[in-house]
Order: C-alpha cells, then structure tokens, then sequence
C-alpha cells in the first residue's frame, strides 16, 4: 500500500500551533513534536463517519475502542493488559501532572534524566513538588546518552517519592535496553518509588534491531508501582486530538490517580476515541509506511549535520522519534533559536530541556522531504553564517 507523505495539506494560515508562532514570517517550523503529514486515512475516514452523526455529546469509550488499545499493546509489545487499568486522558502532560500529586506529597521529590522533555520538570514544580534532575552521562565510546546510576543513587533523599522515565527518551531519541530498564525497576522498589513511565513515542522505533519495552512487562512487582502513559498522537499525528491513557495495574495506585483527577481533567471527547480506536485498529501499514519515511528523513538529517559547515553534531544514533537532538556548543551563539530563526528555520530550544544554555537545539524531521531538505539548507546557512561571525 503506498500513502502520500510528500504532498500534504497546507498548514500556514490554519490554526496549527507549530506554524502560526512563524505567521507572516518566512521561518519553517521544526520545533514542536507535531508532523507536516495527513493523519492515517483510515481514521480520517473515521472521524468523517462521527462527524456525520451530528450529536457529539459527553463521551464514554465503546467496548471496541478500549479492546483496541488492549489489542494494541498485545500485539506490537506483547503486554497483557486488563481494560480496567486504563484511564483516559486529555493529554500526556495532564498525565505528568497528575501523577506529580498522586505520587508525592507538597515539598517531595521526582526525579527524571535530563536533558527532557520539559513538563518532566514543570509537572512537579505546577503541584509544588520537587524536580530532581539527574543528568544522563555521554558515553564518547559507545557515543550513547547513559544513566548514571552513581549520581541517581546521589540523587535519593527521604522526601523521593517517584521517577520520571521517558521511553523512547525525548529529546535524545534513546531506546532504553532491557537490562536498563531491569536496573532502573530494581532502583524503584528498592527506594519505593512510583515509576511513572512516558511510552508516548514507543510506535515511533527507527532502528529495526530494537523493540520497545513496556516498563509495565518487567515483573508484577514493579509493575504494582508503575503508571504508564501512553497515546495514539505522535504516531499517528493526532496530537490535537487530545486523546491519551494511563494504564494503572494497581488498585490503590490508580485510585490515588483518578482522585487527582476529579473535577480539573476535562473528558476524552467522541472525536478522540474514534480516531484512537481507527489509529490502533486499522493503520498499521500506513504506520510502517510512515516508519519508512521516517527513517529516510532521518538519514538526511545525519548527513546534512555531518557532512555540512561546522558547529553542529549529533553525537548518538537516533534510535526512535522524529526527533534530532543537535550539539551546537561550538559555535559560540548567544542564541542559538533566534539565529537560525534569522536564517529561516525555526527549532526547539535545548535550554528548555535542561541542557546546558546556548549548547544544543532539537529538529523535527517529521515533514515532507521537500521540506526538510530546504529546512536543512536553512540551517546549514546558519551554520556558515555562524562560523564566519566567529
Ligand atoms: C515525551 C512526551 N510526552 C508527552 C508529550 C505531549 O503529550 P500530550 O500532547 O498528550 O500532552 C510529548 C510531546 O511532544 C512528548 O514528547
């Protein structure tokens, strides 16, 4: 089956958070993790059915949109799941908030490795939690993003109460291994701590010799403590939809999280779990399709970094995302966003990420090639432009 991933909608002029921050402006937007590409037709096709009901009342799943998600889990991640551990969400970030003030109490500690994601530390901090930041180690030899596991014990007080994990990790595209996964759930029962786990980009694997590991098939202990957040959006470029899940094995656990929730969540809405269950059910060749081009897209900006001016590198694989993690430290920026925005190419900016300041920015490289080979040109002009200024 063939799916067209170079001829996509206009978005300039729509109500596209990612392209109106550049309205007016002659800026490509490769910062915000949403994709230039048409949704699966299969849940377009879907979501056109649903509107054409025409009631769009407060919504409650159907049995087959919740075995769609179980479905889904079983068969891309070989994960059992009971439908009762399930809770829907508005978002993943709704998910990081909640989870902040049902897994710790006013003043306490959640740890997460950074460079992340930023909600990771604006969750804890929006409850009145602590965010504890342990910084992942660069291994040159294996030119891998690690964990450093002496400075995570460091990081453990009394007041640590959970850890916050991303995988896939964004924004260093790492696919966390078995074994340390193993170690990081051994670390949390030995300091009892809720692990809640981000798997948002777990569909979104670029290397073919990895798998994603759910942290909930680690052992039923661990799992007795874990919250995984999870959602159709990245994959299947539905973010605006607002549709996510947690999945609680614990009783008391998820009790504890829905309690959080009450009166400040707002519904799933009718769009959302049709466009989920059409996501999961029905759009796995688009998926691998999309997957393809991912990959090539990815290999164009590996070469384009590598091959272009100096000043910019990608120190480790990009194992999964559309995501490109850039060290642009070299050049010296004051910074680094509002340069490249100058030289038509607007990315994300590392510091929000908790890395160190004017050191990296993140690309998108979910767009049609046309897009990102002129996104690429952009920035290698920044580059040149940096490089004579020094
Ligand atoms: C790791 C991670 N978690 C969560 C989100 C956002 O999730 P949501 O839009 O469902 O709040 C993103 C979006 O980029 C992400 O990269």
């Amino acid at each position: 089956m063939s799916f067209d991933f170079d001829h996509p909608p206009e978005r300039r002029g729509t109500d596209s958070q990612k392209w109106q921050k550049y309205a007016g402006r002659d800026v490509l937007p490769m910062w915000v993790a949403d994709m230039d590409f048409a949704a699966p037709p299969a849940v377009i096709e879907a979501l056109q059915q649903r509107v054409a009901h025409g009631i769009y009342g407060y919504a409650r799943p159907v049995p087959s949109q919740v075995a769609a998600v179980v479905e889904n889990l079983s068969s891309l991640h070989g994960w059992t799941i009971d439908p009762e551990w399930i809770v829907w969400l508005p978002g993943l970030v709704v998910g990081l908030n909640v989870t902040a003030l049902a897994a710790a109490g006013p003043g306490e500690e959640i740890l997460c490795l950074t460079p992340v994601y930023p909600p990771f530390m604006s969750a804890p901090r929006n409850a009145g939690r602590v965010p504890v930041m342990v910084p992942l180690a660069y291994a040159a030899g294996t030119r891998s993003w690690e964990i450093d596991w002496e400075a995570l014990e460091r990081a453990v007080t009394p007041r640590t109460r959970a850890f916050f994990l991303c995988n896939p990790h964004n924004p260093v595209a790492r696919v966390f291994r078995r074994a340390e996964l193993e170690r990081l759930a051994e670390f949390c029962l030995r300091h009892r701590l809720v692990l809640c786990s981000d798997e948002i980009h777990c569909d979104l694997i670029l290397e073919p010799g990895l798998r994603h590991i759910p942290t909930g098939t680690l052992g039923s202990e661990i799992a007795r403590q874990t919250i995984t957040l999870l959602a159709p959006s990245k994959t299947y470029n539905i973010p605006g939809l607002g549709t996510a899940l947690a999945i609680i094995p614990d009783p008391e656990l998820r009790r504890r999280f829905v309690h959080a929730t009450h009166g400040i969540v707002a519904e799933v809405n009718v769009f959302g779990f049709t466009a989920c269950e059409a996501a999961f059910r029905h759009s796995e060749p688009w998926r691998q399709a999309l997957l393809g081009r991912l990959r090539r897209n990815r290999d164009l900006v590996l070469e384009a970094v590598a091959a272009g001016p100096a000043g910019a590198r990608i120190e480790a694989p990009i194992e999964a995302t559309y995501l490109a993690w850039i060290n642009v430290a070299d050049l010296g920026l004051q910074d680094p966003i509002a340069h490249f925005e100058s030289h038509g190419i607007g990315l994300s900016e590392g510091r929000h990420f908790a890395a160190r300041p004017r050191a990296y920015v993140r690309l998108n490289f979910g767009c049609p090639e046309a897009t990102l080979r002129e996104g690429l040109r952009r920035l290698h002009a920044g580059l040149a432009a940096a490089a004579t200024a020094s």
